[in-house]
């Protein structure tokens, strides 16, 4: 799978670099090309002779040389990279790449990097369970990086516990595997819903929920990532997909009824992961509701249109809508129930009973449901992963294979 792939590796300053000869090499056996940028901390843990002896080529780490005034340009770098794979990525890079603090060839690459990228972290327990570094990390993957999870075990520190750097035969496989995957959905059309809806109340005031889109939105990056043309119509949401998704910014159920009408009838793919607010006010004041002119505030509120019902009224063969479904309980017949009546092919059931799972959450614990097939549950993953099963599951629906 790595055959002819031109693979970026990044190496920061951590005891685990002296791994990264051995990571090099497993890649070059498995057909890579292999350009390796080090950070100058890096250097003092392996030299870029070992490096370029490997790699045959001359290791990156200034931005021009002092000697000739040779020029590295990241930009090239970028652009003939299939991936980049940082490893091992200390707390530093991982908070440089998150926050786009340039200031070393590993970054300004990063920066460039047109491909998709991959860190493997390095550190000691306490520093990789440091909220910074989670939240560097959580960052990086909402932006499309990929994480490849420290193990846990003895560190340098002689301590023991999470954030010893995968091994590189570990780190080769979730290379390998990713490409394996390959651009199997290229040529479809995807629509998504995510996020919440925010219903004005008045210019300060709406209804609203929970949700952070982050489901929806992983949704939209592995569908990406798999080739197809995504659109994302999202309500308001911190989040943002990774570059390549069009994304359609809506506040309100009936704007994202809207946004979706409009790209439904090109969409191969519709999956309804938002969580629309189900009522809306009646009336939407235009000032401000005032305590001292109301005194008791009685709210009439109405019913919103249900976006992945309406849509699929008026469904054509071959299209595949998938809803979702939040439930108490096991909520099995609920779900059921669900799928018949808003006419969807599948539904994604998350249970409000599996801790971890839902709303406000990184992980997610969900089972599929169609009409004709029996449910399939999964454990509880990231969101991340859950999209990837997911569009597995899509992706050999929309090809015949029986779920059986
Ligand atoms: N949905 C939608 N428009 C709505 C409500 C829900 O498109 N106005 C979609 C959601 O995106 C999800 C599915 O319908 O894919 C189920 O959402 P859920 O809130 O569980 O269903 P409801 O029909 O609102 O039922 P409940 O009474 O359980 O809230």
């Amino acid at each position: 799978m790595l055959q002819g792939k031109h693979i970026v590796l990044g190496i920061s300053g951590s005891i685990a670099a002296y791994k990264a000869a051995v990571l090099a090499r497993l890649l070059i056996k498995r057909g890579a090309e292999v350009q390796i940028v080090i950070t100058p901390a890096g250097k003092e843990f392996i030299t870029p002779i070992t490096l370029s002896a490997l790699t045959s080529k001359p290791v990156i780490s200034e931005f021009f040389s002092g000697r000739d005034g040779t020029w590295n340009s990241h930009v090239d770098i970028g652009l003939w990279a299939d991936a980049m794979l940082v490893a091992p990525a200390t707390a530093a890079t991982i908070g440089k790449m998150a926050h786009g603090i340039a200031d070393n060839m590993l970054i300004t690459t990063y920066l460039s990097m047109k491909s998709p990228v991959f860190v493997a972290p390095a550190m000691d327990l306490d520093m990789c369970a440091h909220p910074s570094t989670e939240d560097n990390l959580r960052l990086l993957e909402q932006r499309g990086v990929r994480v490849i999870e420290p193990s846990e075990g003895f560190l340098a520190s002689h301590l023991e516990g999470k954030g010893r750097m995968q091994e590189p035969e570990v780190i080769v496989q979730a290379l390998e595997d990713f490409f394996a995957l390959g651009k199997d959905l290229a040529g479809r059309r995807a629509l998504i819903t995510a996020g919440p809806t925010y219903e004005p109340l008045d210019p300060v005031r709406f209804l609203g929920n929970h949700s952070t889109g982050r489901m929806g939105i992983a949704l939209a990056n592995e569908l990406h990532r798999r080739g197809a043309e995504v659109c994302l119509v999202l309500g308001p949401s911190a989040l943002r997909p990774a570059p390549g998704v069009e994304v359609i910014s809506v506040q309100t159920a009936q704007q994202m009824l809207e946004a979706s009408r409009a790209h439904v009838a090109s969409a191969d793919i519709a999956i309804f992961a938002a969580a629309v607010a189900d009522y809306r006010p009646a009336e939407r004041r235009e000032h401000k509701i005032k305590r001292e002119s109301e005194g008791e505030l009685v709210l009439q509120l109405v019913k919103n249109p249900d976006i992945a019902a309406t849509l699929a009224q008026d469904k054509r063969p071959g299209q595949l809508f998938v809803g979702f479904a939040l439930e108490s309980g096991s909520g099995e017949a609920e779900a059921q129930a669900k799928l018949k009546r808003k006419g969807l092919d599948a539904i994604v059931l998350n249970s409000l009973e599996d801790e971890g799972a839902g709303f406000g959450h990184l992980t997610n614990k969900i089972s599929i449901l169609t009409p004709d097939t029996p449910m399939r549950s999964y454990p509880l993953k990231s969101k991340e992963a859950v999209a990837g099963d997911i569009v597995d599951f899509i992706r050999s629906t929309i090809s015949g294979e029986t779920h059986a």
